[in-house]
């Protein structure tokens, strides 16, 4: 298995296991059916949607594991300049692992890989962003040190806002 950055060549096969990880959130934790969110919603969702793709893959901070050439895994993530008074940290977008391939250490070594070369591109810290019901990747950011306790990321939608 190697870890590798995220390339335009990725797209499709990431496409396609990226929007299976975030069916399986929403018919399990979230409990709602995959069919509620129509074909223009299900386009957007995710980092490898057409809007955000490229920005994930220029980012330099995204990846994908493949075994014998098939994507099994991904990390979207950025450098985000400031966040809490710190100057640069990376902002963990996204992070899946092929149902089939899981509980091998694949997520947790993309977590690592991405926190390893955050680290080398100057970050102090990885921030990522977690729903307190996901256990498996609750577990798994703790296993790498990640703080979770006592932590909410509060969202404000401006689409309506004035
Ligand atoms: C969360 C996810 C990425 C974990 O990937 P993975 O490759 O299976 O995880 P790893 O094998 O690297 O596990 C690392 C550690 O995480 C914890 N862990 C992972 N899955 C777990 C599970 N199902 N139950 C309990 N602990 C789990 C364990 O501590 C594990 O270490 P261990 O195997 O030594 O006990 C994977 O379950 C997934 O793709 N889920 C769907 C998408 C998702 O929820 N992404 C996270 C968005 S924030």
């Amino acid at each position: 298995m190697n870890i590798v950055p995220l390339a335009d060549e990725d797209r499709a096969s990431v496409r396609i296991l990226e929007l299976a990880c975030i069916r399986e959130y929403v018919e399990g934790p979230m409990g709602r059916k995959w069919e509620e969110f129509d074909l223009e919603t299900r386009q957007k969702l995710g980092a490898s949607a057409s809007g955000s793709f490229a920005h994930y893959r220029g980012s330099g901070l995204s990846f994908v594991a493949k075994e014998g050439g098939r994507i099994v895994g991904f990390v979207f993530a950025q450098m985000m300049p400031w966040i809490d008074g710190i100057e640069k940290a990376v902002w963990v977008e996204n992070v899946g692992v092929d149902p089939e391939y899981r509980r091998m250490g694949i997520g947790y070594m993309l977590l690592k890989h991405l926190a390893l070369e955050g680290k080398k591109n100057g970050a102090q810290v990885v921030h990522s962003s977690i729903s307190p019901d996901n256990v498996s990747s609750l577990l798994m950011h703790k296993k790498l040190g990640f703080l979770a306790e006592d932590r909410k990321i509060a969202y404000l939608d401006l689409g309506k806002f004035a």
